[in-house]
């Protein structure tokens, strides 16, 4: 987790600028939506129904004013009102009982999406993580989504229902009396114009909105994973003004949104308005005139003013379902990426072997290969990798590793920093893909292995020992979750010389904080070697696990691997002399290759670069040798 005060920008892939129609995104929800698509349908009638409800108060009024009213029937007044308050009420129970159709399968439809992004999160490969900010995944599991709840709960259904009550509404009016009918649709192409006018500009700042939350939320996280950083360096202030930077730019975009909301708002009002305005005055020379009774006039108005809301509302709800739009596209675009695969993605990386069924790879088998056809152990040939977002033309990272670890030795990886080891322990367990050559497990190719067994029989422990906010215990046992017990927990503690786990408050069940961090760094660095070493794996990858230990601890560490782990073939990066010391051969990796390989005193003798690393403690570990 990178730890920088600088806000990581989102990269171009969560910044495309190829603009897809909304609906286009939105029907992309249809998988979701389908398993309530029966109580959607059905509230959406429930809700044509109240809508329409409304519509028919007008006509009972044009019947109170023309009937009752004019002949001076009290009772058919009392009536009348009895009528339009049985309506109000029906009116109002059908759109509550939409709500009660709508509410538990939306938040069931939201549920279902959250957890299928986090499902499909943690398949993705490695490659994406290291692309995108975490804070621009961590908006879309939550604002994004709420978003579209929102959208689903209302917009989707009100376009619906708006539009019908709009078109009945004008059906009516238009029977009542079709020059005034006329005169009230005038302004309806204008409208549609100014709408669709809105919706292109809405869309881009919506984007812009949510891309811009989604930044706000990686510094926000940074700051807090990194607040010892921060606190340390006296950065909070550069931090705060980061954080005012981005939330001003925020706050700029969402202005802007208002301001169109703004517009289509005034829009949409006065047109309609200056047209009832128009019709009022035309109807009431009719009524003068003695061609239209006051009745009908009532009664045509009034339609009017009850489709001011459905025609109002329609500038704010298709603002809504903009951002539903890109809120859908943001959320797919990281479910359309693609998870890692079991089959070789690289052309090249599967060779005849790799076509050989991963049963041979079982603990028997793979140890009888080994000691005949000499293919056993830990092989990578003509290994080469470069980082998928480096430039095509780049040097690789590693380019023809070829180096051969037998089966059960422990082989010491040596390098200058940055010279790749950590990428070159990374591709044993297919954290990253192999660009040529192959990595071979007592001869099988390691494509050839479905990824779950294989990350089954290697064990890893990164330089980084991240823990989780879970049991010390816990955090070890995740090592070999479905096979490892107490008297494995117990053992592997004891060869981490993690003792000091029995002295904290509840034992292996305390609680460690989130990454661990309330533990020192040498504690987390000996329970993350625990959990490489819990499950006896077959092959051991450690990338300098010791480097937080004093020397004393190191030399317990490395007797007790030695005796625990003698059947296990084990690639370990080292940097210090006394971690090398542990291995049965060093391997130096420079320039992209092994170019040396021996015991740690032949590589002193024969390579000046292996003992220009390994100077300044050179003398020591030689005495120590004596
Ligand atoms: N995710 C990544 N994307 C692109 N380049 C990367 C990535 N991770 C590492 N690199 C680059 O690959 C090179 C090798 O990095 P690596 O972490 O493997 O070095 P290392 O030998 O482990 O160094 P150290 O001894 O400091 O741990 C470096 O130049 C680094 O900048
Ligand atoms: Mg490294």
């Amino acid at each position: 987790m990178p730890t920088t005060p600088a806000p990581a920008e989102g990269t171009d892939e969560t910044r495309p600028t190829r603009s897809r129609s909304a609906v286009r995104s939105l029907l992309r929800l249809w998988p979701y939506v389908k398993p309530v698509r029966g109580r959607l349908g059905v509230a959406a009638v429930v809700a044509v129904a109240a809508s329409c409800t409304g519509l028919v108060i007008p006509l009972v009024l044009k019947w109170i004013v023309d009937g009752p009213v004019a002949d001076r029937s009290t009772g058919g007044v009392w009536l009348g009102a009895l009528y339009l308050l049985l309506l109000g009420v029906a009116e109002a129970v059908l759109f509550g009982l939409r709500r009660w159709l709508v509410a538990r399968p939306l938040a069931g439809v939201e549920a279902a999406m959250r957890a299928d992004l986090y499902r499909h999160l943690q398949r993705l490969p490695i490659a994406f993580h290291d692309r995108w900010a975490s804070g621009q995944l961590l908006s879309r599991g939550t604002t994004d989504l709420m978003l579209l709840r929102m959208f689903l709960a209302f917009p989707l259904t009100f376009l619906l229902v708006n539009s019908v009550t709009i078109l009945v509404g004008v059906l009516i009016m238009l029977a009542q009396d079709w020059t005034l009918g006329l005169v009230l649709l005038a302004p309806a192409l204008p409208v549609m114009v100014v709408c669709w006018l809105f919706e292109k500009r809405y869309s881009r700042v919506a984007r812009q909105a949510q891309d811009q939350v989604g930044d706000l939320t990686t510094l926000v996280e940074e700051s807090v994973l990194g607040i010892r950083i921060i606190k340390g360096f006296g950065r909070h202030r550069s931090q705060a003004l980061a954080f005012r930077d981005l939330s001003r730019t925020l706050r700029g975009t969402e202005l802007a949104k208002a301001r169109l909301l703004a517009g289509i708002y005034a829009a949409i009002t006065t047109l309609p308005e200056l047209a009832v305005g128009a019709a009022l005055v035309l109807g009431t020379v009719q009524v003068a005139d003695g061609s239209l009774s006051a009745g009908t006039l009532v009664a045509f108005l009034s339609t009017a003013l009850a489709l001011r809301w459905p025609v109002e509302s329609i500038g704010f709800l298709l603002a809504m379902s903009q951002e539903a739009a890109t809120a859908t596209e943001r959320y797919f675009e990281v479910m359309d990426a693609a998870p890692e695969s079991d089959t070789a993605p690289v052309s090249g990386a599967v060779s005849a072997s790799g076509a050989a069924s991963a049963s041979v790879v079982a603990p028997t088998s793979g140890a009888g290969r080994a000691r005949d056809g000499g293919h056993g152990g830990l092989r990578f040939d003509g290994v080469r990798f470069r980082y998928p977002d480096a430039e095509s033309d780049s040097v690789p990272v590693l380019d023809g590793i070829d180096l051969h670890i037998r089966p059960g030795e422990t082989m010491a990886l040596v390098g200058g920093t940055g010279s790749g080891k950590t990428t070159l322990t990374a591709l044993v367990p297919r954290l990253h893909e192999v660009t040529a050559g192959r990595i071979t497990l007592d001869g099988v190719d390691i494509t050839a292995i479905p990824r779950e067994e294989l990350r089954a029989l290697v064990a890893v422990a990164f330089e980084e020992p991240t823990l989780f906010s879970a049991g010390v215990g816990e955090n070890v046992l995740m090592g070999a979750p479905d096979t490892a017990g107490e008297a494995d927990l117990a053992r592997a503690l004891a060869v981490a010389q993690a003792d000091f786990v029995h002295a904290l408050p509840h034992g292996t069940d305390t609680q460690v904080g989130e990454q661990g961090l309330s533990l020192s760094g040498g504690q987390r660095q000996r329970l993350a070697l625990a959990r490489a070493v819990v499950g006896t794996p077959r092959f051991l990858v450690l990338d300098d696990p010791l480097s937080a230990l004093d020397v004393h601890t190191e030399a317990l560490v490395e007797a007790a691997l030695r005796r625990v782990l003698a059947g296990t073939t084990a690639l370990v990066v080292a940097h210090r002399p006394s971690t090398v010391l542990l291995a049965d051969r060093v391997a130096l990796l420079s320039g992209g290759r092994i170019t040396a390989v021996g015991t740690h005193h032949e590589l002193l003798r024969t390579s000046a670069e292996y003992a220009w690393l390994m100077s300044g403690r050179t003398e020591t570990s030689e005495r120590e040798n004596r």
